[in-house]
């Protein structure tokens, strides 16, 4: 209490702490599975593939901070808002997520992942995500798995058929509190180990992470089909 105030609610519960998002957005990938082709920088009407996906992020103004992990000159895109700065990325995404998360500025209280490989990550999973994190649990964007998934051994014959209800496709965003993250990737780094996904990593912490629904619009532009349809969801945006 002020000296010479009234004791008041706004005194005496202390206001929210209110969470600040830095991105981490991985974009050193060489799309082998595209033909060598980098994906980050692909046209999908005007805008390329990499500005699409950081979008949703900077119209947030909880989002103080983008970095952006990549291997060629991706500076145009740093010259877009203040918050973006890119950084070189890795060997693997693993590599390039470490790097990103090395260059963060401290402050953030959470860190989001998101490919630069998939443009059109949805506002509101975003915000769930934000939401869940800034609780304290780890959040990933995903859909339900939708067909019945196999597990096999190395000469494909099935070993069991988990049950459907119980699977996910894991997209990103993925967001964590800041300071777990940090801890995860550490424990990967001196581990020696590389997920394919940054929730594996707060997973091998026993940290606790959930999967929010995000939609299947959310694709990773993986294989050259998957240009047609980045061109349909990108003109169905842009009207
Ligand atoms: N990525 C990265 N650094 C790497 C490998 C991947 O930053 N060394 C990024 C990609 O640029 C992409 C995201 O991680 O935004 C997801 O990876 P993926 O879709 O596998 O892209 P690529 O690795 O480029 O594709 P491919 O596996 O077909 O080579
Ligand atoms: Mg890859």
């Amino acid at each position: 209490m002020k000296p010479g105030g009234l004791p008041g609610a706004a005194e005496a519960v202390p206001a929210p702490r209110t969470a600040t998002v830095a991105v981490i957005v991985p974009a050193a990938g060489s799309g082998a599975r595209m033909g060598e082709v980098r994906k980050p920088f692909l046209e999908l009407g005007g805008r390329t593939v990499l500005e699409w996906a950081l979008a949703p992020f900077l119209a947030r103004d909880d989002v103080v901070e983008i970095v952006v992990a990549a291997t060629e000159d991706a500076s145009g895109v740093a010259r877009t808002d203040p918050r973006v700065r890119v950084v070189a990325g890795g060997a693997s995404r693993f590599e390039s997520v470490a790097n990103g998360a090395a260059a963060l500025r401290a402050g953030a209280s959470l860190v989001a992942v998101h490919d630069a490989a998939r443009p059109f990550p949805p506002a509101a999973a975003i915000d769930a995500c934000i939401r869940l994190a800034a609780r304290g649990t780890g959040a990933v964007a995903g859909i339900p798995a939708i067909d019945t998934i196999k597990r096999v051994d190395a000469e494909s014959r099935i070993a069991d058929t988990p049950p459907r209800a119980t699977l996910w496709h894991a997209q990103t965003p993925q967001v964590f509190p800041h300071s777990l993250f940090r801890r995860a990737v550490e424990r990967c780094r001196s581990n020696g180990t590389e997920p394919t996904d940054d929730a594996s990593m707060l997973e091998e912490i026993g940290a606790e992470v959930r999967m929010v629904e995000a939609a299947a619009s959310n694709f990773k532009i993986t294989h050259p089909r998957d240009l047609a349809l980045a061109q349909m969801v990108a003109a169905e945006l842009s009207q």
